[in-house]
C-alpha cells in the first residue's frame, strides 16, 4: 500500500486532497462516474495490490503466493474491524454481500411461525430471501410501516412491532439500491439491544459513505460488499458477526473445513471466530484489493467523505428538482448519496443510454427492486446518479445539465 500511496504522499493528514484523489483514480480521466452505488472506480493502490499478487500468483505458485502475503491478507479483516469498530476475528470475508447475508440467514434454524420484522425498504434479494424462507420455513414476515413524515421506517411502530411478535430475526437495510432513503439503524438496534432480538443490518450502500459503528448500531449481523462506496473490487464483501451471535454457537448451515475442525469421524467443531463463516478457498488477489481499498477509505478519512459525498448528491438533487418533467424521488431529512428520479416522456434504457453516449455514468431501478417503495411513489422506473467523494461540482452541474436537456428535448 505504502509504495502506491500517491494521493497521501505529500500530507499524512486525512484531508480531502481532490487533485490527486482524481489522479489516483484513472477511471475519472474517462467517465463521469455517477453510479458509485453500483460500483465505485478503483483507486491505483487497489488495482495495484490485485495485479503484484496475480503476478505473484503467476510467478511462484498460487499457494506458495498466499503464504507468502500471509500477512497483507490478514490485514483484510484487522482494515474491516477498524472501519466498523470491531475486532478482527468478527469479520468474515465473503463474494459478495448477498452471499454474506444469506450465510447469515442459513445460520438461524427458523421455526414455523417464527416472525422476520424487517422495513418496507430492505434489499430486494432480502427480501426474496425472506419469501424463500416463507416458503420452506413457514415463517412469517412482518414489515414494519414508514412513519408518515417520510423520514424512513416509523420506530416506535416498529418497536411496538418487536413486542408484539418477539421476531427471531429483525432485518433493516441501512441505505436501500432504490433510493437515497437512511434508515434509522442505531434507533432500532437500541430496541432490539432492549429486548434481546437478533439484528442483521444490510451496510452495502452505507459503508464506504459514512462511519460504520457496529456497537453504535447495536447489531448482531453486518453485511456489506466492498465494491460500492469503498470501491474495492468486484466479486468481494463482508459480514460482521458480534461476539454475542458468536458465542451463541451462530453457525451457517453449510460449513466447511475452514469454518469448522472434523475432531471426531462423527463430529465437527465450528471454529470461534467469524471464519465459521467463510470458505477455504479465497480469491487472494481480490481480498488483498479490498484490504488496500478499506485501507485507502481509512486514509481518506470516513468523516470527510461522508461531509462531501452526500452534500455532492444535494446539490445534484436540488439542480434536477428545478428540471420540468423530473421528479425527484428520495425522502428523508438527510438523504444518502443515491440521487434517484423519474422522468416524463422517457423509456427508461434509451435514457440510461443517452446518458452513457454523453460518458455518464448512471444506473436503472425498476418496480421489481422495490416493490412497497415505489408503488408508494407510484414509479415504474427511475434513473439513480450516485457521486462520490472523488466527482467534483462541475460533474454534477454538468450531468444536471445533460439530464435537463434530454428531458427538454422530448418535450
Ligand atoms: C442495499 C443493498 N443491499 C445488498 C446489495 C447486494 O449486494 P451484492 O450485489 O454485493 O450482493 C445491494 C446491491 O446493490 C444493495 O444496494
Amino acid at each position: 500500500m505504502k509504495n502506491h500511496d500517491s494521493a497521501f504522499a505529500a500530507s499524512p493528514e486525512p484531508l480531502l486532497d481532490l487533485a490527486a484523489l482524481r489522479a489516483d483514480t484513472p477511471g475519472c480521466e474517462a467517465v463521469i462516474h455517477f453510479n458509485n452505488a453500483g460500483c465505485g472506480l478503483t483507486a491505483r493502490p487497489v488495482l495495484q495490490a490485485m495485479l503484484d499478487h496475480l503476478h505473484l500468483e503467476a510467478a511462484i505458485g498460487g499457494y506458495e503466493a498466499s503464504a507468502a502475503r500471509a500477512g497483507e491478507i490478514a490485514d483484510f479483516h484487522a482494515a474491516i474491524a477498524e472501519l466498523v469498530n470491531a475486532r478482527p476475528d468478527n469479520i468474515a470475508f465473503a463474494g459478495s454481500a448477498t452471499h454474506a447475508y444469506t450465510k447469515a440467514l442459513s445460520a438461524i434454524d427458523f421455526r414455523p411461525g417464527e416472525v422476520v420484522l424487517t422495513t418496507r425498504n430492505d434489499f430486494i434479494s432480502n427480501q426474496i430471501a425472506f419469501l424463500a424462507l416463507r416458503r420452506r420455513h413457514g415463517v412469517r414476515i412482518v414489515h414494519a410501516p414508514d412513519h408518515p413524515d417520510g423520514s424512513g421506517v416509523d420506530v416506535d411502530a416498529m418497536a411496538v412491532l418487536m413486542r408484539a411478535h418477539r421476531p427471531r430475526l429483525v432485518a433493516v437495510t441501512h441505505v436501500p439500491t432504490n433510493s437515497g432513503l437512511v434508515q434509522p439503524v442505531a434507533e432500532i438496534g437500541r430496541h432490539c439491544r432492549e429486548l434481546d432480538l437478533l439484528y442483521l443490518v444490510d451496510a452495502c450502500q452505507s459503508v464506504g459513505q459514512y462511519p460504520i459503528d457496529v456497537e453504535e448500531i447495536g447489531c448482531d449481523l453486518l453485511t456489506a460488499t466492498c465494491r460500492k462506496f469503498l470501491r474495492g473490487p468486484r466479486g468481494s464483501g463482508f459480514l460482521y458477526v458480534s461476539d454475542r451471535a458468536l458465542a451463541a454457537g451462530l453457525e451457517p448451515l453449510y460449513i466447511d473445513m475452514h469454518g469448522a475442525r472434523w475432531v471426531a469421524p462423527g463430529h465437527y467443531r465450528a471454529v470461534g471466530t467469524a471464519a465459521r463463516f467463510e470458505e477455504w478457498e479465497f480469491p487472494y488477489a481480490t481480498v488483498l484489493g479490498c484490504a488496500a481499498a478499506v485501507r485507502y477509505a481509512l486514509r481518506v478519512g470516513l468523516e470527510p467523505v461522508a461531509q462531501r459525498t452526500p452534500a455532492l448528491a444535494a446539490r445534484l438533487r436540488r439542480q434536477l428538482a428545478d428540471v420540468p418533467g423530473v421528479r425527484t424521488l428520495d425522502r428523508g431529512p438527510a438523504p444518502a448519496a443515491l440521487v434517484t428520479f423519474a422522468i416524463e416522456r422517457w423509456e427508461a434504457e434509451p435514457f440510461k443510454a443517452a446518458m452513457d453516449a454523453r460518458g455518464i455514468n448512471s444506473a436503472l431501478s425498476y418496480r421489481e427492486f422495490a416493490q412497497f417503495d415505489f408503488a408508494d411513489k407510484e414509479v415504474e422506473w427511475c434513473l439513480r446518479l450516485s457521486p462520490h467523494y472523488y466527482n467534483t461540482e462541475d460533474e454534477v452541474d454538468a450531468v444536471a445539465g445533460a439530464v435537463a436537456e434530454l428531458v427538454g428535448s422530448a418535450w
